[in-house]
């Protein structure tokens, strides 16, 4: 079950997706969910602390749900001095997540994580819809997205850096391509999709932040999409996200193209899901063992043939 994404070894394809998990609540709940994940992916952090969105944050749709978090965290400072040393001790490899509101943000987060312990990667968020400004808007433009990558990838030093690409644009493939010409190490493919709900009896939007972004099996075959337009594109290595709910969903993925998946919204109702995903998706790659994926399949097809 080891898969490489890049320069980073996983044991197993099952990660958790950003912002998804809290992995310390969950340990101190007596769930061993960090143990479950072949890295845990911490929330995405910001350079200053950030309350998040006004209240409601969570709205329930009938294949998913809606969220607009507004990305609520502690800031790098104290991410640093008391989150991390915290999430270090999970003994699990470390992904962490880091956003920002200006290309300058992303690179001094690099800088400040790139010595850290425990980290085997930097995740950048240029895919958030749920905030006023920045991220998104970066993630949208392929200028914007090469940019960002290379001055993380630079101030990240040894640290890989992943490139978690938004399904908000009219070709994911052309960012897809920017990030892997800025220096990513992979892509995570899809954050979450932009979405709406209004109350039906007053008219009020239902969500209290500027923007909601829709998770869960309704955006499973957007993502499934998006990784198969960023396998055609580049050669990165490609973390699957979106609506992985068992292992024949992480082998859709697979098959399009992904090296490993991320759980997220699934796993609200099933905090242990990354130990079912792992080991269904054991059973089914045991059981077709020998199967090319359609991936590999399209690889070689594009090969010359050297028969005479
Ligand atoms: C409540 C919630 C919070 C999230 N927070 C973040 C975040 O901080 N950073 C990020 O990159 N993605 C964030 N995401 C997106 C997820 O990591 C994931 O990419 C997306 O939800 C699709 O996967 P899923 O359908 O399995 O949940 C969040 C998703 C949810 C539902």
């Amino acid at each position: 079950m080891t898969v490489a994404v890049g320069r980073v070894t996983l044991e197993h394809p099952v990660v958790n997706g950003s912002g998804t998990l809290d992995a310390l609540a969950a340990e101190a709940a007596g769930l061993h969910v960090a143990a479950e994940l072949a890295a845990v992916v911490t929330k995405t952090v910001t350079p200053l602390p950030r309350a998040g969105n006004p209240p409601p944050r969570i709205a329930e749709t009938p294949a998913g749900m809606l969220n607009s978090i507004g990305l609520a965290n502690p800031g790098i400072d104290a991410f640093r001095s008391t989150v991390l040393p915290r999430m270090r001790a999970l003994g699990r490899p470390l992904v962490v997540s880091i956003g920002g509101f200006a290309p300058n943000q992303y690179a001094s987060l690099a800088a400040a994580l790139r010595d850290e312990d425990g980290i085997v990667a930097l995740e950048l968020n240029v895919s958030c819809p749920n905030v006023e400004s920045g991220c998104l808007s970066i993630g949208s433009d392929p200028n914007e997205t090469r940019s960002v990558t290379a001055r993380c990838a630079e101030a990240a030093g040894d640290l890989p850096v992943w490139v978690k690409l938004s399904p908000n644009v009219a070709d994911v493939g052309v960012m897809a391509r920017a990030a892997e010409e800025g220096g990513a190490d992979a892509l995570v493919a899809v954050n979450t999709l932009r979405g709406a709900a209004f109350d039906r009896a007053s008219g009020a939007p239902l969500l209290g932040g500027p923007g909601g972004g829709l998770s869960g099996p309704a955006v499973r075959p957007v993502a499934l999409s998006a990784v198969a337009a960023c396998r055609a594109a580049t050669s990165l290595p490609i973390v699957g996200s979106g609506g992985v709910g068992s292992g024949q969903d992480a082998l859709a993925f697979l098959d399009a193209g992904a090296s490993a998946v991320a759980v997220g919204t699934a796993a609200f109702r099933e905090p242990l899901l990354a130990r079912r995903v792992r080991e269904e998706l054991a059973g089914l790659l045991a059981a077709g063992a020998g199967r090319p994926s359609r991936a590999e399949s399209r690889a070689r097809s594009a090969q010359p043939s050297t028969a005479a």
